[in-house]
């Protein structure tokens, strides 16, 4: 089976527990050229588990992935290595090495995964530093950067190897407001230049809104609703609507997320 040739991603009916615990219960999405799907969903409902199947670092109990034409959840390591390699991550805590300046911190995907010369790399690099704006910080080191500065490095690095598919996992959570509106700038007009499709897992409505071409819920183990973010606004599901307008009452409660553990 493959996917869809339309799709960058898929994911069919997956399945996904640690240990007791079940995070997703037969979660069914599709990602299509040039979206910016937004997936929004509660602190600890599985979102990260999400992004770590499509990059292959997790395998489903069960259930199927999809990159494009290749079934991730079934490649041979040495084939998913190379396919992982057309999908850029912006990890949550930017992870970046605190030993290496901003320029080695970019070029390590280059280094690692390629054989361009060091001419080459260094044009890359300064190519994608002044994309996000960050050329002048090239010999820093990380721990001269502020939060929305190392996240902009660390988007420079996942845009090195020219992915397909960039996932950000919660890229404006610890920034404040403002910072946030510049980072959600830089996303948007990034996916437009390059025409890169990108998944956004966060829990910031502002943000989630600003930045979606479609909004997707994420509620015990499966996604609830999947619309325009103008349709997605006025969902009729009372656990979207709850979430929207930060209520405390509704079907969401306090601790729900371990309600689908005990089924
Ligand atoms: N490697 C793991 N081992 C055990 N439990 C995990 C692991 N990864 C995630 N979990 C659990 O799965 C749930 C979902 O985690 P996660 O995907 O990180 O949530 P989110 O990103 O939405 O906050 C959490 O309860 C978390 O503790
Ligand atoms: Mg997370």
């Amino acid at each position: 089976m493959s996917a869809g040739n339309s799709n960058i991603a898929e994911l069919r009916d997956v399945k996904m527990q640690f240990e007791e615990k079940k995070v997703l219960d037969g979660l069914s999405l599709t990602v299509r050229p040039q979206d910016r799907l937004v997936i929004m969903g509660q602190s600890g409902s599985g979102k990260s588990t999400i992004l770590r199947l499509i990059l292959g670092i997790l395998q489903p109990n069960s259930g199927s992935i999809f990159f494009k034409q290749f079934e991730i959840t079934r490649l041979p390591r040495r084939k998913l290595q190379q396919v992982r390699r057309k999908i850029g991550m912006v990890y949550q805590y930017s992870a970046l090495l605190s030993s290496r300046t901003v320029r080695d911190n970019v070029a390590l995907p280059l280094e690692e995964l390629t054989d361009k010369s060091r001419e080459e790399i260094d044009e890359i690099v300064d190519q994608k530093l002044e994309l996000v704006g960050m050329k002048d910080s090239k010999d820093g080191l990380p721990s001269e950067l502020s939060g929305g500065m190392k996240k902009r490095v660390s988007l420079a690095r996942a845009l090195v190897m020219e992915p397909e598919l960039i996932l950000f996992d919660e890229p404006v959570a610890g920034l404040d407001p403002v910072i946030a509106s510049v980072i959600d700038e830089l996303i948007i007009s990034l996916s437009e230049k390059s025409k890169v499709t990108s998944i956004t897992v966060t829990h910031e409505m502002g943000s989630a809104f600003r930045i979606g071409t479609r909004m997707a819920m994420l509620y015990q183990g499966k996604i609830i609703e999947d619309a325009e973010p103008e349709k997605f606004k006025q969902s009729a599901n009372p656990v979207v609507a709850q979430f929207l307008s930060g209520s405390t009452e509704g079907p969401i409660l306090e601790g729900s997320q371990d309600a689908i553990a005990t089924k």
